[in-house]
């Protein structure tokens, strides 16, 4: 049975370096999408701070459907190319926005909601879907987010093709 280790991190890049370890933990020896996004979502949410939604949509062969998921219900479809999610899908590139309201097409799930970050999920060519965290606090997520967020979300892929 996995159990998580208190995190010590002083410094936001050691707080990924031991999140990261953490979740290859987690997700060890197991393919099961929804198994595998279900404890990630789980892992990221508790360990950071200043979050009210940590989770993953993926996409149906249409749009992106909403999958595990820590934090308030959330709205169901998000079509290609619309809000955050969408965007993110679309353009491949990690939306980092540090004021929901100034996005054009955000679409608001949580009221609580002030920042948000996006990482596009491939597999090569192949669209999965995206990760999606989003927090109460304006401006919660920066460069060192991006690239930790973007690592963290490389070791969910890599788990759904791992032997
Ligand atoms: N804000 C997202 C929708 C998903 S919720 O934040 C959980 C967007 O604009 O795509």
């Amino acid at each position: 049975m996995f159990n998580a280790a208190p995190i010590h991190a002083t410094t936001k890049s050691e707080l990924y370096d031991e999140l990261a370890e953490q979740a290859r933990g987690l997700l060890h020896g197991e393919r099961d999408r929804i198994a595998n996004a279900a404890n990630f979502a789980a892992l990221v949410y508790h360990a950071l701070p200043d979050l009210n939604w940590a989770g993953f949509y993926f996409y149906d062969g249409d749009e992106l459907v909403v999958g595990p998921f820590q934090g308030k219900p959330a709205c169901v479809r998000i079509a290609l190319g619309k809000g955050v999610c969408g965007t993110a899908a679309t353009t491949r590139q990690t939306q980092v926005v540090a004021d929901v309201d100034a996005f054009p097409g955000h679409i608001p799930c949580d009221s609580a909601s002030r920042s948000e970050v996006v990482v596009p999920l491939y597999d090569g060519e192949r669209l999965i879907g995206v990760w999606d965290v989003d927090s109460p606090r304006l401006a919660r997520f920066d460069d060192a987010d991006r690239a930790g967020m973007e690592r963290l979300a490389g070791i969910f892929v890599d788990s759904l093709r791992a032997a």
